[in-house]
């Protein structure tokens, strides 16, 4: 199967997050969703940066026949230069690490060097501040809407001051740079995000938890379109 890259910079993109999938039926969950799929969003957990374990570059090598959709590998690990190769020997086309985790710098040459799409990611309660300095060199800038670990947690509206402020300095740098959010995004959350400037969705619950999922993505993708215009 003839993979598809991650699209132009800066366009809608709905990115279901996998984690809120059952995981012994993986390959139907995606499958289920794939029509109104951009990206697939991959959560990966160590039980030592959140408290939590999820999965692992096994399970994104067992995904990767049954998805043609861009891999966005986010890491919520303490030692991503430990994985990066594996997740990207294993399919990944990006992979995002936690400037909380430090290193960035060198962190984001060796996910380049890998050849993967690079992501960096910001809690809630890290200042824009400490990711301004990456933006030039990333290509994507996430900033969770909940602290990670866990789906299923209710979205923290403020962040969107500092997604809007992001945005700001995307658009005046002209900057290459895709904005995602992740954590509490449903048809509601939606616009308010895309209004304040994100452009990549994450949903987890918001689509595998519901009773159609591909009619949950697709409606989560009005929803964000709505607050663009
Ligand atoms: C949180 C993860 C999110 C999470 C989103 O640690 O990074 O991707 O799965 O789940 P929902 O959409 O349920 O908040
Ligand atoms: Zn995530």
């Amino acid at each position: 199967m003839e993979k598809l890259d991650a699209g132009p910079v800066g366009a809608l993109r709905i990115a279901p997050s996998i984690l809120a999938a059952d995981f012994g039926d993986l390959a139907n969950a995606v499958r289920a969703i794939d029509a109104q799929t951009d990206w697939v969003h991959v959560d990966v957990m160590d039980g030592h940066f959140v408290p939590n374990i999820s999965i692992g570059p096994p399970v994104v090598q067992s995904l990767r026949p049954y998805s043609k959709r861009f891999f966005d590998c986010h890491l919520m690990i303490s030692d991503p230069a430990r994985y990066l190769e594996a997740f990207k020997k294993a399919g990944a086309d990006g992979c995002t690490v936690h400037v909380e985790v430090g290193n960035t710098a060198s962190l984001i040459a060796d996910a380049r060097a890998l050849g993967l799409r690079v992501g960096l990611a910001a809690n809630p309660d890290t200042p824009f501040g400490d990711v301004e300095a990456f933006l030039g060199d990333i290509d994507l800038l996430l900033l969770m809407t909940v602290f990670p670990g866990f789906g299923g947690q209710s979205f923290m509206g403020d962040v969107m001051d500092k997604v809007i402020l992001a945005r700001k300095e995307i658009d005046a740098g002209h900057l290459a740079l895709d904005l995602e959010v992740d954590g509490g995004i449903d048809v509601v959350t939606a616009p308010i995000v895309t209004r304040a400037g994100a452009n990549v969705l994450v949903a987890g619950s918001a689509i595998f938890r519901q009773p159609a999922p591909l009619d949950a993505a697709r409606a989560i993708r009005v929803a964000a379109f709505a607050g663009q215009s």
